[in-house]
């Protein structure tokens, strides 16, 4: 293919074709929402250490909207409105009942989002009206826990549980999962991971959702666009693909050898490494503690045991550090959380800080818009199809 200088619609820097592949280390927007300094991640300036340790999930959601800690009134307020909204709509549960029983749990919920969409009283609402927009966001917060176990259940034959007013988003999305009355550990556990994964300055799918609002197009389809995004295995995927390792390996003195052999086939290790951080992932010390301590409470301490000698190895061998999303798969599943739900889990939260971007880009709003070097050919011309080889 010929390769020649092309003029790039008098735009400098994509006619010089310098490329930052992956938009590594590209600075496209400000942000006062979660900020990534070395190993360190805050929320609103807040640490997540502090907010892992201390906030519930109902908390920093408050704060990523609002951009401040709520006091009583306000929590309560916002609890009371997320409880009032924990309904979803009869044609969403008909949809989820119609669905395959093979079907990719984060495809559903992307279909699902789609078609409450249809369903919200304020659908009809201008995509930059921040008072709908705010009823859109409790509406769609509420309802992924319910779609996300409604899934999961009618996968398994079994009716969807709706959710109890009397407990928490963590609560609810286990006692839906399973109908048992959750226990304040298993809760506990939950909450604390949905604080860990809530946001993420501009990682991939964030980055979907405010391109999206950028058009001005509405909240629902920026929040689909970004469930599409948070699937793959690069992202938010790969909790689920830890697991699957974790089970393929099977004994803990099979461990070490295996991801030897992995690692020598030149094989991707799921759960570790990170665009952003080259030191360590901050969230991780506390899936790593969260598994551990679940692992000896349910007597199920094997896949932790097996997570802790990969984690030395590949450190070791690779310089390579776990990621949020490798210890949060040995965490969820000796919480009975199915493997495919996982990804769905981080959705769960994420949809926290999607809302809270979208929030920020209608504010102040500019087309998300880059340019791309064209390295294709020149000069050709349109040739018959009959003349065609
Ligand atoms: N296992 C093995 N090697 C890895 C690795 C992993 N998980 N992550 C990175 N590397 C290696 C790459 O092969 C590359 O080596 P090379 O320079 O010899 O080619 C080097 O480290 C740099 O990695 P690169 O893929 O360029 O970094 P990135 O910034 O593009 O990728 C991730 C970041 C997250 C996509 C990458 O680390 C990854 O794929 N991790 C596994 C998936 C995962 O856990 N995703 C969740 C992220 S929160």
């Amino acid at each position: 293919m010929s390769v020649e200088k092309v003029e790039a619609a008098g735009d400098p820097k994509a006619e010089e074709g310098k490329v930052e592949k992956g938009l590594e280390g590209v600075v496209a927007l400000e942000s006062s929402i979660s900020s990534i300094i070395g190993s360190t991640l805050t929320y609103r300036g807040i640490e997540i250490d502090e907010l892992a340790e201390k906030a519930t999930f109902e908390e920093v959601v408050y704060l990523l909207w609002f951009g401040k800690l709520p006091n009583r009134a306000e929590l309560a307020d916002l609890d009371s409105r997320l409880r009032e909204n924990s309904e979803l709509p009869e044609p969403v549960y008909q949809l989820i009942k119609s669905f395959p029983k093979d079907i990719i749990p984060m495809d559903g919920l992307r279909s699902a989002v789609s078609v409450l969409g249809h369903y919200d009283p304020d659908t009809a609402a201008k995509p930059d009206d921040s008072e709908a927009n705010l009823r859109k966001a409790i509406r769609m917060t509420a309802a992924f826990p319910i779609i996300v176990t409604a899934i999961e259940r009618v996968k398994n034959g079994l009716e969807p549980i709706k959710p109890r007013k009397d407990l928490s988003i963590a609560g609810n999305f286990v006692y839906m999962l399973d109908g048992v009355a959750p226990d304040r550990i298993a809760i506990r556990a939950i909450d604390t991971a949905l604080v860990l994964h809530a946001d993420h300055e501009l990682n991939a799918s964030t980055f979907s959702a405010r391109g999206t609002v950028s058009t001005l197009s509405d909240i629902y389809s920026a929040i689909v666009s970004a469930i599409g995004t948070l699937k793959g295995p690069l992202h938010g995927g790969a909790n689920e693909a830890v697991m699957k390792m974790l089970l393929k390996i099977d004994d803990v003195s099979k461990a070490q050898q295996w991801i030897k052999d992995a690692i020598a086939h030149k094989e991707k290790i799921m759960g570790f490494g990170h665009r952003v951080y080259k030191n360590g992932d901050p969230r991780a010390k506390h899936l790593r503690k969260m598994s551990e301590e679940l692992g000896k409470l349910k007597g199920e301490t094997r896949w932790f045991e097996m997570s802790a000698i990969i984690d030395d190895y590949v450190s070791n061998e690779k310089g390579l550090l776990p990621n949020v999303d490798f210890y949060s798969a040995s965490l969820y599943y000796v919480l009975g959380i199915p493997i495919e739900a996982f990804t769905p889990v981080f959705a769960c939260s994420r949809i926290s800080g999607w809302i809270a971007h979208c929030f920020e880009q209608y504010a102040d709003n500019r087309l998300i818009r880059p340019r791309a070097h064209y390295n294709g050919p020149i000069n050709q011309h349109y040739i018959p199809i009959e003349e065609r080889v």
